[in-house]
């Protein structure tokens, strides 16, 4: 239990009016209808997704959660350095707790005390995980923000008090095309102040042997993450979707620099979606596309930062050279 202490000191400033359940219904209904069919990736998130994505972290071939926690643990003191006094700390993704706690720790002995922002779609999850993190922080603040991205901006905008350091995590932006993430950051920028920054974490171009076994791990953790979508299909949606007649596929387009990932029809097959009252007819080999997982170069961050009308202040990769952190100020 927490204490009536840490519980004084967490706010929810802002949640959304959406029915989530509905969108996903919406959302389901006109991906299968497209051509390729295709669901987005915020779907793969629910409660066993979730779960599914934080043992996707710990899988010896996922690299990616373990190289960025090691760029912060040598680098969390110099970025909480770049602020001369007190700062807000936004957190698109409420994220990973370890990596979130290292920024913490960093910004709590640098200032005495901070204001943490984390937004993510769901209201438990935020309120959990920031008494957490309040009841061990005791000069901790949260004001938590339940909605997508893009409707946090205008919240996070609103909070005045301190310059702020907008922290984007975990190669979350590689979900995006490139175009996507542009405008995007770009509008994270129409809602910065001079003194602002941005800390962002990239997953770095390598090869394809690397990127595909990141993405498709021997133990099969990263497929069960995917097929869990056409669980959540059955359980949410009443579809019969058989599970074994269908594949998890990660392919890395070198020239893209993308890995773009799929479910695949195992062989022609029919599935109904009750809810929907649908029929949807699969072809063998026919994919569902669910994610794309975007890879930079060193040249396509400087591009993708001036895109948005941000500079590189400061960036850093761990030793393998395999994910790179930047902070980003307003150019
Ligand atoms: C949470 C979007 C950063 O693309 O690396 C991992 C999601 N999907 N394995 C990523 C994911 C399959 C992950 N992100």
């Amino acid at each position: 239990m927490s204490s009536q202490n840490a519980i004084s000191r967490f706010s929810l400033i802002a949640r959304d009016s959406k029915d989530h359940l509905a969108s996903f219904a919406e959302a389901v209904e006109a991906g299968l209808q497209g051509r390729p069919k295709s669901i987005p990736c915020r779907f793969l998130y629910d409660e066993e997704g979730s779960q599914l994505f934080e043992q996707i972290c710990e899988v010896p071939e996922y690299y990616l959660t373990r190289a960025e926690r090691s760029i912060l643990e040598k680098r969390a003191t110099e970025i909480a350095a770049c602020f001369d006094g007190p700062l807000t700390l936004a957190e698109l993704g409420s994220g990973n707790a370890a990596k979130t706690r290292l920024l913490i720790e960093a910004c709590l002995h640098a200032h005495g005390r901070l204001r943490y922002v984390p937004v993510d779609i769901s209201p438990e999850i935020l309120e959990s995980s920031s008494l957490a993190l309040l009841d061990d922080y005791p000069a901790l603040e949260v004001r938590a923000i339940a909605t997508e991205y893009r409707a946090s901006l205008p919240h996070v905008r609103a909070d005045t008090e301190y310059p702020k350091l907008i922290a984007w995590l975990g190669s979350s932006i590689g979900n995006l095309t490139r175009d996507e993430a542009a405008a995007f950051l770009h509008s994270v920028r129409g809602n910065m102040s001079r003194e602002d920054r941005v800390l962002l974490g990239i997953d770095l171009r390598k090869s394809p042997r690397e990127l595909e076994a990141a993405y498709d791990d021997a133990a099969g953790v990263t497929s069960r993450f995917s097929l869990n979508l056409l669980q959540r299909l059955n359980r949410e949606l009443d579809a019969n979707f058989d599970i074994g007649a269908f594949r998890h596929s990660a392919v890395y387009c070198e020239a893209e620099g993308r890995v773009h990932i799929e479910i695949v029809s195992r062989r022609a097959q029919r599935v109904r979606i009750d809810a929907l009252d649908m029929e949807v007819e699969f072809a063998a080999d026919e994919g569902i596309h669910t994610e794309n997982a975007f890879k930079y170069s060193a040249e396509e961050i400087e591009r993708l930062a001036a895109a948005a009308d941000l500079e590189l202040d400061r960036g850093w990769s761990d030793v393998h050279e395999r994910f790179s952190l930047n902070l980003l100020a307003p150019a």
